[in-house]
């Protein structure tokens, strides 16, 4: 079993990992980009570059951490781990579509858990490089910057960012939500990266987010990253954040879009 080490440990082994794994992603794509472009394997590429990048992920974390478990989008949960021991949480390249059609908006998420709580996590845009960073009670974190997210007040002045599950009949539901959202907010965004997103709003690049059906590896890091930068981060009706939904927002206009959402069910539909 690996010896327990303090998140700011925890970070610095997800750091150096995470942004290893950036340059992979970024690499693969980089070699692939002729077939990106002319085949019909198109999706291929994406899923090669998740499978390689996640397996590296998990070879390092558990050469140089054994005892530790893993949670990964493509991997799944490697062994469950003893209390009090760690599991790390991530998802190779978040913003796949992205990645895809060469979007700069994708990312490598990694995150340390201990006991079902998050307390260090990283975010690495692995087409620009940017990094977001940050422990439990220790402050989110972007090139030495601490963040803060937005000073915005009210809701008819908030930037919105949200994003869409995969399946049809859920994004219908999704479409239906943003259709009324959108006459009582500034505008809305969707960047497609969920962890990007929440980074984005731990700065005050976005005011506020949500989004329903994230799996854990999209929010882990990201979700640590807002909360650390003063954000509330939860779900709808005091239940915590995770698949029925996710909202992430300065708690002066936490209430308001909590309040509107639940009157558009926006965590309802399939
Ligand atoms: C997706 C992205 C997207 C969000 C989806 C996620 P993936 O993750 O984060 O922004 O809207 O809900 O599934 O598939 O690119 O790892």
């Amino acid at each position: 079993m690996s010896a327990i080490s303090t998140p700011d440990e925890l970070l610095a082994v997800a750091i150096r990992v995470a942004r290893e794994a950036a340059a992979t992603a970024r690499q693969m794509r980089a070699e692939a980009i002729g077939d990106v472009q002319t085949k019909s394997t198109d999706t291929d590429v994406v899923t090669a570059a998740d499978k390689a990048v996640e397996r590296q992920v998990v070879d390092a974390l558990l050469t140089e951490r054994p005892g530790d478990g893993v949670l990964g989008e493509e991997y799944g949960d490697s062994v469950t781990v003893d209390p009090g021991a760690v599991r790390w949480i991530l998802d190779p390249i978040d913003g796949t579509v992205n990645y895809l059609y060469g979007l700069p908006q994708y990312a490598v998420s990694l995150a340390a858990e201990r006991d079902g709580v998050v307390v260090a996590g990283v975010v690495v845009n692995a087409a620009t490089g940017d990094e977001w960073t940050a422990t439990l009670g220790g402050g989110a974190w972007r090139a030495g910057r601490r963040l803060t997210g937005s000073s915005r007040r009210t809701l008819d002045q908030t930037l919105v960012g949200t994003g869409f599950g995969y399946d049809a009949r859920r994004r219908a539901h999704q479409g239906a939500v943003l259709a009324r959202l959108i006459t009582r907010v500034r505008d809305i965004r969707r960047l497609g990266a969920a962890a990007l997103d929440l980074c984005l709003v731990a700065e005050g690049t976005l005011d506020a987010y949500f989004e329903k059906g994230l799996n854990l590896w999209d929010h882990a890091a990201g979700g640590l990253i807002a909360s650390e930068a003063g954000l509330t981060v939860s779900g709808l009706a005091g239940a915590p954040a995770g698949r029925s939904m996710l909202v992430a927002a300065p708690p002066a206009i936490f209430p308001a879009l909590h309040d509107v959402l639940v009157e558009l069910d926006a965590a309802g539909g399939p």
